[in-house]
């Protein structure tokens, strides 16, 4: 029997590095891509995983990394003010092969439909770090937006991972999901940043979650154990 193929983009960073390990302990076959500086942070994968280093906006890169992957895990950064996150989701878009699952993650900022109900504090929250990395050129959270407006006008079998704040810690198991922002289950607002990528991988095989964009939190935080929610 061929093994399940998944290439995950932004292999080295801190959600990246937990993609690669759930991906290796489901024994899939892992392809990983991240930036030339960065491959030393997955040496404690070298034996297991194939690494092309090279941005992961770079569609060259990108052809290579997805060529025969059953899924494609991409971390999507709004990195710099050159369109990384943008260019990282339409290489993918572009060169993943036709039936390929493909799972994205961003934050809870990202908007589907318009539905999602946002606090006061998350919005002043946001636009504080949008003026400030806009001052500083440091990120632009406006292309991650674009970046999912690509995604969400694709046919390609999608999901986009809406993640709530993170902590570090061990898995708590599955997150919990619901359609939008301010339903009453995610307002914990926290996941284990293990179960974020526990959630990502899992997605790779739930039909359900093809062309929705849900929004996760902590299966043990209180929202979760206290209400109704799609995911449960
Ligand atoms: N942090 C949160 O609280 C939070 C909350 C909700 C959702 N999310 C989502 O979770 C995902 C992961 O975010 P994270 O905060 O946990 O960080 P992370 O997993 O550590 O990922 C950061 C990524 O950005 C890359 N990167 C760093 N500096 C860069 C640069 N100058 N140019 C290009 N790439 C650069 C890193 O690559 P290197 O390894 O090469 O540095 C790494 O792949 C994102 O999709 C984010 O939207 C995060």
């Amino acid at each position: 029997m061929t093994k399940t193929k998944v290439c995950i983009i932004g292999a080295s960073g801190k959600l990246g590095q937990y993609l690669v390990q759930h991906a290796l302990d489901r024994d899939y076959e892992v392809v990983g891509v991240c930036r030339e500086q960065s491959v030393g942070k997955l040496d404690a994968f070298r034996e297991r995983i194939t690494i092309i280093p090279g941005a992961t906006n770079d569609a060259e890169i990108i052809r290579e990394a997805v060529a025969g992957c059953d899924g494609v895990l991409a971390v999507l950064v709004p990195w710099g003010v050159n369109g990384y996150a943008s260019g990282t989701a339409q290489a993918v878009l572009d060169n993943a092969p036709e039936n390929a699952r493909l799972i994205f993650s961003c934050g809870w900022h990202i908007t589907k439909d318009g539905r999602d109900v946002y606090s006061w504090q998350f919005k002043t929250l946001i636009s504080a770090m949008g003026w400030l990395a806009r001052r500083f050129r440091l990120f632009d959270l406006n292309d991650q937006v674009e970046a999912c407006r690509l995604i969400f006008s694709s046919d390609t079998r999608w999901t986009v991972v809406r993640g709530s704040d993170l902590e570090e810690g061990e898995s708590q198991g599955l997150p919990v999901w619901s359609r939008h922002v301010g339903d009453p289950v995610l307002a914990s607002n926290l996941t284990r940043r293990t179960d974020f990528a526990l959630f990502m991988v899992a997605a790779l095989d739930n039909d359900e979650l093809i062309q929705e964009a849900p929004a996760i939190v902590g299966c043990k935080t209180p929202s979760a154990l206290s209400n109704k929610c799609v995911g449960s």
